[in-house]
């Protein structure tokens, strides 16, 4: 989808998927280290950017969407934590490498052209031992119409983030069915998989 759409939907009242984060990215807590740095990829909003940034993590978030940024950094204000954003369209970005501790792709649906390509750039842009968190519909989710993507292309399988992600180690992958409460746009019963990968130490 283009930057127009996202812009149009971020400008809309209020947070299209609310202002508290992402519950699988809550449920890593344990995985977060206050001091470290993340990055927030496609970070929309920015409600998971900015609550990285309230455990106490140094924040990049990025998205391609102007006013998606605008409206995290008011929410970042809001709760008085700093947070940096960049404007971006990530498969043109010149990625950062081994440069954070967490990156967090939450809810990013690349097309299959380059989704592959994109997840590389992720796993390089984390530190040696750094942690990946992500959470994506499965193509199941058709079926619910709760929120994502409507075209098949651009939702992920388990044994797709499987091959695209054979270079880590993998601390947690798996298809769910789960509740979702994340404003207007994501609601109710919703089929994701979910992946935590830690990038291997002098990898
Ligand atoms: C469903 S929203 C999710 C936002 C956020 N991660 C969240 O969970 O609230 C998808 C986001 O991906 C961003 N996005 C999609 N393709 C992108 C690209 N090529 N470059 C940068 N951002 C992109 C959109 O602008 C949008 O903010």
């Amino acid at each position: 989808m283009s930057r127009e759409f996202w812009d149009s939907r971020f400008a809309e009242k209020g947070y299209a998927y609310g202002t508290e984060p992402n519950d699988f990215l809550v449920s890593q807590k344990h995985l977060l280290k206050s001091g470290t740095k993340a990055l927030a990829v496609a970070d929309g909003e920015g409600r998971n950017g900015v609550w990285l940034a309230q455990q106490g993590l140094d924040v990049l978030s990025v998205d391609q969407s102007a006013v998606g940024l605008a409206k995290t950094r008011e929410l970042a204000a809001q709760r008085g934590v700093s947070i940096r954003t960049e404007q971006t369209d990530l498969t043109t970005w010149k990625w950062p490498e081994n440069e954070f501790d967490v990156v967090a792709a939450i809810f990013i649906h690349f097309p299959s052209a380059v989704r592959a390509q994109m997840h590389a750039r992720m796993v390089a842009a984390l530190k040696p031992g750094g942690v990946l968190i992500l959470e994506a519909f499965t193509p199941k989710q058709l079926e619910y119409k709760t929120g994502g993507p409507q075209d098949l292309d651009r939702l992920y399988t388990a044994d797709m983030l499987r091959n695209d992600f054979g270079m880590g180690e993998r601390l947690l992958l798996e298809e769910a069915i789960t509740g979702l409460s994340e404003g207007p746009y994501h609601h109710g019963q919703s089929a994701v998989v979910r992946l935590v990968l830690r990038k291997p130490s002098g990898g």
